[in-house]
């Protein structure tokens, strides 16, 4: 008798399937056949009863599709394999199961806590935190000694996780090599041990997926329509535009450090005595606070040439903790000893909420300026700030824009251009990414605001038939 064959996996599957690292990134891009190959990975020990494992997605609805691939599969793998729709669940005649789960909201991901998962797989993981992503990972935890205990995901670049799955697995490594990373443990003896893990990324997309360029020659057609950020993500893979970003004339453009052009990433640079300095404040305790100094020249141009930015090593939006008598103890170190800095006129501001009384009956701005670190209140005007961003970020005609960082002011020129716009109030910033050093930054632009500019293209960068003119009106 002939054996029926149910899959096969293509090329880029195939090897997706035959690594062993604890985590992965697969696909990068649109239709790499991610959903199929995760649906499939998650398959791989449902012979052994103790095995329990874990697809999720977002939104229950997004559920759909995977619910329609294991249906398509799962019965073909195993005949006695059953579906239970109300618990999303699929038990195997060993006993293994497999649940399809949602995670909507941060604290749904309690209800996958007391349970443990051999194997957890996140389709479309830029759509989930990192915090939902570290939680999860608490819970993957071997149900026997049986099981290979591993984490799989799937992504396209966009959306609020861009910024800290691009960090963790795209830009962590090179595509295809795996990326060890070591966690020094104290023992109860006292005697520390490491403890290495693992994780790569494997790109595929829709040139990868032969099924689907076989079934609908049309979508690369209809991918290649799209607007050219979104093209380059979903089609190309690029991680560097996508659909959704809030400040896409950002420009970090090397060759242009030195002459200070068509780039707002530039060279640091001897900063003249008369220069004025702002320090700017975002607080941040359990998420990373943020402080900048700006020096401003006398045209009212902004130059970020300094950044302390409170995240922990590894672990993208986490905040380092800090007692807020040690953050003005480092800020007041910084800046009596950076000699762009020292001995200047320094105007400070600050996030409105430090001036707030504490529990102790004194705000965090009284405690600071004991020390001798003095704020005034920022605007918090959200949107009106936001404008000041696009508005200092436009370009001149000769190439200039009202703001540059310097490049050293790496964690700014990180996050900055992964800001996403909000699901729900559509015109501003989705406060779940890491927007501190943001909002940080734009308190310091409220203190001196510019009128809003109508923005040069140099090179345009969206390819929009109905954008004439090529200047372009931010929404
Ligand atoms: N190994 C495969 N064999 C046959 N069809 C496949 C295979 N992998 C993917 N496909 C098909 O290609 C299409 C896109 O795959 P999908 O997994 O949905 O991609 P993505 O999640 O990356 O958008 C689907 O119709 C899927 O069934
Ligand atoms: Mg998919």
């Amino acid at each position: 008798m002939s054996k029926k064959v149910i899959w096969t996996p293509q090329p880029k599957q195939r090897i997706a399937l035959s690594r062993g690292e604890d985590e992965m990134l697969y696909g990068g891009a649109a239709g790499g056949g991610k959903t199929d190959y995760l649906v499939v990975e998650a398959a791989r020990q449902v012979n052994i009863p103790e095995y329990r494992g874990l697809i999720l997605r977002r939104a229950v609805p997004d559920l759909a599709r995977i619910i329609d691939q294991t249906r398509a599969i799962y019965p073909s793998i195993d005949r006695g394999a059953r579906y239970n729709a109300t618990t999303r669940v699929w038990t195997f005649s060993s006993g293994a199961q497999i649940k399809l789960g949602s995670l909507f909201r941060t604290n749904e991901k309690y209800k996958y806590q007391g349970q443990q998962y051999d194997f957890i797989g996140f389709d479309e993981l830029t759509q989930f935190t990192f915090d939902e992503y570290s939680y999860l990972k608490s819970r993957n935890r071997g149900n026997c000694k049986a099981t290979k205990v591993y984490m799989r995901s799937t992504a396209n670049p966009g959306g609020v996780g861009h910024g800290w799955v691009k960090q963790y697995f795209v830009t962590a490594g090179t595509p295809g090599e795996t990326i060890w990373l070591s966690d020094k443990v104290i023992m109860p003896d006292g005697t520390t041990k490491n403890y290495w893990s693992s994780k790569v990324f494997i790109t595929a997309s829709v040139f990868d997926n032969n099924a689907l360029m076989n079934n609908d020659p049309d979508y690369v057609k209809r991918l290649a329509q799209l607007p050219e950020a979104e093209r380059n993500a979903l089609l190309y893979g690029s991680w560097d535009s996508f659909e959704g970003q809030v400040f896409t004339e950002w420009i970090d453009n090397r060759e242009h450090y030195k002459d200070r052009r068509w780039t707002h990433v530039i060279e640091p640079f001897k900063i003249p005595q008369s220069w004025r300095i702002i320090r700017s404040y975002d607080w941040g305790y359990t998420r990373p606070f943020s402080v900048g100094w700006t020096a401003v020249d006398q045209d009212g141009r902004f130059y970020r040439i300094r950044e302390l930015y409170g995240c922990k090593k590894n672990q993208p939006n986490t905040g380092v903790r800090w007692p807020i008598e040690k953050v003005a103890q480092v800020i007041l170190a910084i800046e009596n000893n950076d000699p762009q800095i020292k001995g200047r006129q320094i105007y400070g501001v600050a996030d409105p909420a430090i001036f707030a009384e504490q529990g102790s009956g004194k705000s965090q701005a009284a405690t600071h300026a004991q020390l001798g670190v003095f704020w005034n209140k920022g605007d918090n005007a959200r949107l009106a700030g936001k404008m000041q961003f696009h508005s200092r970020l436009a370009f001149d005609e000769e190439g200039y824009p009202m703001f540059q960082c310097f490049n050293t002011c790496t964690n700014f020129i990180r996050t900055i251009p992964n800001l996403v716009y909000s699901q729900i109030d559509t015109e501003d910033i989705d406060t779940e990414g890491e927007d501190h050093i943001y909002d940080e930054q734009r308190y310091g632009f409220m203190t001196s605001i510019i009128t809003p500019k109508e923005v040069v293209l140099r090179n345009a960068r969206a390819f929009d038939p109905l954008n004439i003119s090529q200047t372009r009106y931010y929404r």
